[in-house]
């Protein structure tokens, strides 16, 4: 068995060894930045550590966790020309340094590369594999489409909110470990409780990415801090802020979604302070602790030795307690 570090380390240094030699180099640069600058590559981790509970040739499930992380940044850069974002990892995103164009077109391209490197597994396993990530790159789009469309609404619930991060989120962990796990041939069984723990610590995940936004460290976290409350984005917090505020605050916080016009350090400041005040923070831990727990839980029902599954827990336990 392996370490998460371990892992870590061979994965870095398999994607720094990528060449994308091809030209147009305006179309390749982009590419290039975005994966040089790094993540915490926490899916293709998670698809080698659940195929090292069965199998300990790392290397031969390199290309289908390489591409996990490319269409993970794929999905980076369209979601940064959607949310419009500027700061990604710490560094101008895609559509900043480069145009909306180079983050359109790049991004489709990385969606391609993704299902090469994917593609690449072992014949054995190919059409469970590109069935899965199909499937899981269509929920993808499906949760980001809800995503943006949850922006012009105040009357999501907590149920709409949960569906649309597990299908933008959680789906990626999910398959992952279940390509993990199918490639390191585990049991149907296994592989669909290591799909569930994904699904489960991915909307866990999603609900700290909420929280990180609002209560986050720019220099840490890497992104722009309040750049959910600028563009309205339905967050557990949000939700939660309109389920709970009552009086003056209740029309401050209307205001502040209505308005067309403002100062956006204004806008973050005002909302920040309404959610401080409700103890919104208390209730997307909590929800997120409840995600955690139902996590464990089938991870438990892995049916492979419990030493096995240490390295995976600690790997989640740290990832619950991010700041990045
Ligand atoms: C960011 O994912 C997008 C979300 C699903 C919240 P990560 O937080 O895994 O980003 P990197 O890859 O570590 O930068
Ligand atoms: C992440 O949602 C979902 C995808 C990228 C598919 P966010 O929009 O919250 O991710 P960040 O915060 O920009 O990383
Ligand atoms: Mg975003
Ligand atoms: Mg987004
Ligand atoms: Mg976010």
């Amino acid at each position: 068995m392996f370490t998460a570090s371990q892992i870590l380390d061979e994965i870095n240094k398999h994607i720094a060894s990528l060449q994308f030699t091809r030209t147009p180099k305006g179309l390749y640069e982009p590419i290039e930045y975005v994966l040089s600058l790094g993540g915490k590559r926490i899916r293709p981790v998670l698809l080698l550590m659940a195929y090292n509970l069965y199998k300990d040739d790392l290397a031969s499930a390199y290309a289908p966790a390489t591409g996990i992380e490319v269409y993970h940044n794929y999905t980076l850069l369209h979601d940064d020309l959607m949310d419009r974002a500027d700061l990604r990892r710490g560094k101008p995103t895609v559509h900043k340094a480069w145009d909306d164009n180079a983050a359109i077109l790049s991004g489709d391209a990385m969606l391609v590369l993704a299902y090469q490197y994917i593609a690449a597994c072992s014949p054995e396993h190919l059409k469970e594999v590109l069935d899965l990530f199909s499937q899981t790159a269509l929920e993808i789009c499906e949760g980001q489409q809800l995503d943006m469309e949850f922006e012009a609404r105040k009357d999501v619930s907590e149920q709409e909110y949960l569906n649309m991060i597990r299908l933008k989120t959680a789906v990626l962990l999910a398959s992952a470990l279940k390509i993990g796990a199918i490639l390191g041939g585990a049991s149907a069984v296994d592989a669909d409780h290591l799909y569930q723990f994904g699904v489960r610590i991915g909307i866990a995940f999603q609900l700290q990415d909420d929280l990180l936004d609002v209560y986050g460290n720019t220099e840490v976290f890497g992104k722009k801090i309040g750049g959910d409350i600028l563009c309205n984005k339905k967050t557990y917090m949000l939700i939660k802020a309109l389920e709970h505020v009552d009086g003056p605050r209740q029309k401050e916080l209307s205001f502040w979604l209505d308005a067309k016009n403002f100062d956006p350090a204004e806008k973050i400041r005002a909302v920040t302070s309404i959610y401080d005040r409700l103890n919104i923070r208390r209730f997307c831990e909590n929800k997120m602790r409840e995600y955690y727990d139902l996590a464990m839980e089938s991870l438990s029902a892995v049916s492979v030795v419990e030493e096995k599954k240490h390295e995976l827990k600690n790997v989640v336990k740290q990832l619950m307690c991010r700041d990045i």
